[in-house]
């Protein structure tokens, strides 16, 4: 369409040039043929456009019904998947060639559920479920983006689909979770820790979890620089209360987990932490 329209336009403007044609006159006033002719055929091509888009939006929204359900969580700044049948992980798994539903939501502010090479992306909104599907025609792994800036920890916001042939994720499906000695850091995993604090010393978007208990620390509280040693108490203070004592050189950017943490879980946690190693 812009091919033809700027060919016509530079056409008519060199033919009905000024120099021919000092000064302007109508040439007709009112023609039916032409009028019908432009209001038809551009209509029937928009008609035609908007038959397409419609179609594969509807693809789109209509899940279809063998579809595959997941439970896709995000916070900041991980993402967690449950299965049908209570499984959880932090990537998705999913069996090449049959359509997986997502049900999306978020436990603090909004995220973007992401997979580019599916072509599919929902926010994920707390306190409201959204939803998509896709069908992965090939196995493999796939990139799943946070598509929606959500604070410091945005960019790292990032884990994969692993689409496996169907007998693999079957056998996937129904193996135990964790065993129980890295049951700890299944827990890390499940409420995100590991998306800021790293086991193996790296410096990621908060202090690493390697060596912590017993470290002393350069802290400040209230806008007052302290040195403490960590104890399980100071331990449990940064999970229920982040806010209260930040570690010098750290963003004070991680969101309370009181009340969501139950209680033997948060045991665990501290437990191993506290333990110092694996
Ligand atoms: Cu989550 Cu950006």
């Amino acid at each position: 369409m812009l091919a033809g329209i700027v060919a016509t336009m530079i056409f008519l403007a060199v033919k009905y040039r000024r120099q021919r044609y000092p000064r302007a006159t109508a040439t007709r006033h009112y023609s039916i043929p032409l009028e019908a002719v432009w209001t038809i055929i551009p209509s029937a091509i928009v008609l035609l456009m908007f038959y397409y888009g419609w179609a594969s939006y509807l693809s789109l929204r209509n899940v279809p019904e063998n579809a595959m359900e997941v439970k896709v969580s995000a916070r900041q700044w991980s993402w967690n998947f449950e299965y049908e049948n209570g499984r959880t992980s932090d990537k998705l798994y999913v069996p090449v060639g049959k359509p997986v539903k997502a049900r999306i939501t978020s436990m603090d502010v909004i995220h973007s559920f992401y997979i580019p090479a599916f072509r599919v992306k929902k926010d994920a909104v707390p306190g409201m479920e959204t939803e998509l599907w896709f069908s992965a025609p090939k196995t493999g792994s796939y990139h799943i983006f946070c598509a929606e800036y959500c604070g410091v920890g945005h960019s790292a916001m990032i884990t994969s689909v692993e689409v496996m042939p169907e007998k693999e994720f079957q056998e996937w499906l129904k193996k135990e979770e964790e065993p129980e000695e890295k049951e700890a850091v299944a827990l890390l995993q499940k409420y995100g820790c590991l998306a800021c604090h790293s086991l193996d010393g790296t410096r990621k978007v908060g202090p690493t979890f390697k060596d912590l208990f017993g470290r002393s620390v350069t802290v400040v509280t209230e806008g007052r620089k302290r040195t403490i040693k960590v104890d399980e108490e100071y331990l449990k203070r940064s999970i229920l209360d982040p806010g209260s004592d930040i570690v010098e050189g750290f963003p004070p950017v991680m969101p309370s987990f009181k009340a969501r943490i139950p209680e033997e879980d948060l045991e665990e946690i501290l437990e191993f932490l506290s333990g110092g190693e694996e």
